[in-house]
């Protein structure tokens, strides 16, 4: 299979990522342990969309160079990639084979197994990183990994990416007849149906499409603190100028130190993201111009401006706390 290949966005969740998971290590240092779990860790090579040659580091390189390091990694990927992304990654990193495994199937499937493996270092700071495509992940998993950890300890820190942009197009929303495939696994993603009472609002034009998907991303917080018990959720919001939604991600902690690093992480990425935006676009029309054969004096890299121009898509942190999942009129709210 060819490298996939991604936007600026995607580098802009890796080096959320990267950022949070040595603020991590480093507050978890008398702990001694840490652990990092990788539900869709990807496969061995990821190029920029916006420089064909520009290889993006994906999460798990990213976790595996985390410094300070992590005690135990966990790589879950499906039977197809996992092979590969296990063979590149031993041979990059020959000193870490003992810290990490690479777990092949689906991770819905084999996360029991991996967390019994680890009950008993059930008392260490553990992150979990769920960077699925649309909606893979099963409520069963969320539960799991809520639930792994020690009742005196911090629960498993989530972070969840929920394709909310997407999934109204896989639903196929506007057809006279909605995509039943996708409505069941929204079920098994979210463990209840009641995302459905904002589906057919949306379909009777009481809810707009923006506020179908800002009901999704809602929910999920909801369920991760109403359902697991999070006492805090952050959302960070991947948006295109019109207020679109591409994708969320959503951090789920226990801990106050977390949710403070999250939140400096979180500006720190909103703050970075002009610059960032403006390269892509300036590498997107070097590449263009490199392929018919023209080529100027300098990298344009060099002279990406810090300034905001342009605007394509925006980054936004959401720190107010979810609400009731929507229902229609004359029905009680609930979980
Ligand atoms: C968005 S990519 C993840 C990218 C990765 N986090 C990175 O930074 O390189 C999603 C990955 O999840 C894998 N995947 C999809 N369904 C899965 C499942 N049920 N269990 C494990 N992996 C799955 C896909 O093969 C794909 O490589």
């Amino acid at each position: 299979m060819p490298p996939r290949s991604w936007g600026w966005w995607t580098e802009q969740k890796l080096d959320i990522l990267g950022d949070y998971l040595a603020a991590f290590n480093k507050a978890s240092t008398t702990a001694g342990t840490t652990i990092y779990l990788d539900l869709f860790a990807g496969q061995a090579q990821n190029i920029s969309r916006s420089r064909t040659e520009h290889l993006i580091r994906g999460s798990a390189r990213r976790a595996l160079e985390t410094r300070p390091p992590f005690t135990v990694l966990r790589f879950f990927e499906l039977e197809s990639q996992a092979a590969g992304l296990k063979a590149a990654l031993e041979a990059e990193y020959p000193d870490s084979r003992d810290r990490f495994k690479v777990v092949p199937g689906d991770c819905n499937m084999t996360i029991a197994a991996v967390l019994a493996e680890l009950a008993d270092l059930n008392w260490a700071p553990t992150f979990a990183f769920l960077d699925q495509q649309s909606t893979e992940v099963q409520w069963s998993t969320l539960q799991q990994l809520a639930r792994h950890k020690r009742e005196d300890k911090w629960k498993t820190e989530l972070w969840l990416l929920c394709a909310s942009g997407l999934l109204p197009r896989g639903l196929r929303l506007r057809t006279e007849a909605i995509d039943n495939t996708t409505a069941d696994r929204m079920t098994a993603m979210f463990g209840t149906d009641v995302w459905t009472e904002a589906l057919h609002a949306t379909r009777a034009g009481e809810l707009s499409s923006a506020d179908f998907r800002s009901e999704l991303t809602n929910l999920m917080r909801w369920r991760l603190e109403q359902a697991l018990s999070y006492r805090t959720t952050l959302v960070f919001k991947v948006t295109n100028t019109n207020g679109s939604e591409i994708f969320d991600m959503s951090f789920a902690t226990d801990h106050w130190a977390g949710e403070k690093i999250m939140k400096d992480v979180y500006s720190a990425a909103e703050r970075r993201q002009p610059a960032l935006r403006l390269k892509a676009q300036l590498q997107r029309r070097q590449a263009r111009e490199e392929s018919q054969g023209r080529y100027g004096m300098f990298d344009l890299d060099e002279f990406a401006p810090d300034k905001p121009d342009a605007t394509l898509f925006e980054v936004k942190p959401e720190h107010v706390p979810p609400h009731p999942p929507y229902r229609r009129r004359g029905r009680l709210n609930g979980n």
